[in-house]
């Protein structure tokens, strides 16, 4: 299948162009550029998930659904479909189809569950 094609060294650079995009984009940019000050940081991170997720190498230790609660008055579904929209692009752009096809599919069953978290949580 497509994970099995993906290597730990292609994730740095597909995770630098996502977020050079993501920033540059003008409905996320401004709420990804509010919220982190250390990027170098924040790509390694993000890195290091997108290489948990798609080889299994548990390298991210992070709680994603309180993370992203913190910025619920700002993340909208709508903005979900752009942030998928961009991955797709990116993926599409930098990686072959099979390895683009998975890290899609990731994505989208992650986003739909951060989805539910943030947006069907009960009251407290
Ligand atoms: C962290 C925004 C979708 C994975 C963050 C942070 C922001 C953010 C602002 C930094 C949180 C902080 O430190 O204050 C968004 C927005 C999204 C989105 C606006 C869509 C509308 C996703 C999706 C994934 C994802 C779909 C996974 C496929 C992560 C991870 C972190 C993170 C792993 C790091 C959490 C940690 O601190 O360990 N996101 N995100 N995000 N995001 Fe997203």
């Amino acid at each position: 299948d497509g994970v099995s094609k993906i290597r730990e060294e292609e994730l740095t650079p597909l995770v630098e162009e996502f977020y050079a995009r993501v920033r540059a984009d003008p409905a996320l940019g401004p709420i990804f550029n509010d919220a982190i000050d250390d990027w170098p940081e924040h790509l390694g991170k993000l890195t290091a998930f997108w290489s948990s997720v798609m080889l299994t190498s548990g390298r991210y230790k992070g709680q994603p659904v309180p993370a992203h609660l913190e910025h619920k008055a700002r993340i909208t579904p709508a903005l979900f479909e752009r942030w998928l929209a961009l991955w797709v692009q990116t993926t599409n752009d930098r990686m072959t189809p099979e390895a683009a096809a998975a890290l899609q599919a990731k994505a989208r069953r992650i986003a739909e569950s951060l989805q539910l978290a943030m947006f069907f949580q009960l009251e407290e």
